[in-house]
């Protein structure tokens, strides 16, 4: 016995070739129309984005960090800048760790002297922020200086923050080097020239 085959009428296979055809046109219309809607959508937001920004700058585009602080202790303290007595110098708060000073701070008290003699009188932090003043202190202080400026950096570099000019140049981790090879220095003798700084904030 014979099973008759299932046929179709050549009309039927008409109609379900259109529809397949319809089905193909259509989902590739679709992903046409997503790919472009949204390579479009992103350069559109990106325009708008453009616009408002440059509509509206950030005040922090529009500061300069060459010397942020000027170079006196007067103009520092009108910029807003804070006297980094590890560092030595008057920093922009973008180029400022508080909480890395803090605990730094807290490693003293850190003595200044107006000369490295015995005869040499206390200075206070702020007879040492003025430009031009010399200081003198303890080897310890350069050494502890040295690994403050270490993390900092560090600190900076993971976070992507600004850093102190001087802080970022080779000369002064070659010279910290020196200090750290150095060991025949007592850390109590006060050998240390100190002069504050008013570095820029790259
Ligand atoms: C170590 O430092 C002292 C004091 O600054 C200096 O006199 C001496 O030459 C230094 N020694 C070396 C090996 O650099």
């Amino acid at each position: 016995m014979e099973l008759p085959l299932p046929r179709r009428s050549s009309r039927t296979r008409r109609v379900v070739f259109g529809i397949k055809i319809l089905g193909i046109l259509t989902f590739l219309t679709t992903i046409g129309l997503i790919f472009g809607l949204t390579f479009h959508t992103v350069d559109l937001l990106g325009q708008i984005g453009a616009k408002v920004n440059s509509l509206k700058p950030s005040p922090r585009a529009q500061r300069s960090f060459k010397h942020p602080c000027g170079l006196t202790a007067t103009s520092a303290r009108a910029a807003g800048c804070v006297f980094d007595v590890m560092s030595m110098a008057w920093q922009a708060q973008e180029c400022f760790d508080a909480d890395l000073h803090e605990s730094f701070m807290l490693e003293g008290p850190w003595e200044f002297y107006s000369s490295p003699d015995p005869s040499g009188r206390r200075m206070t932090e702020e007879e040492i922020s003025e430009a031009g003043v010399v200081s003198w202190t303890t080897r310890r202080y350069f050494v502890t200086h040295c690994v403050y400026g270490w993390k900092a950096m560090h600190r900076a570099w993971q976070r992507g923050w600004r850093m102190d000019a001087n802080l970022a140049s080779i000369e002064h981790t070659e010279l910290c080097s020196r200090v750290f090879m150095n060991t025949s220095v007592p850390l109590e003798m006060v050998t240390t020239r100190l002069h504050v700084d008013f570095p820029s904030c790259n």
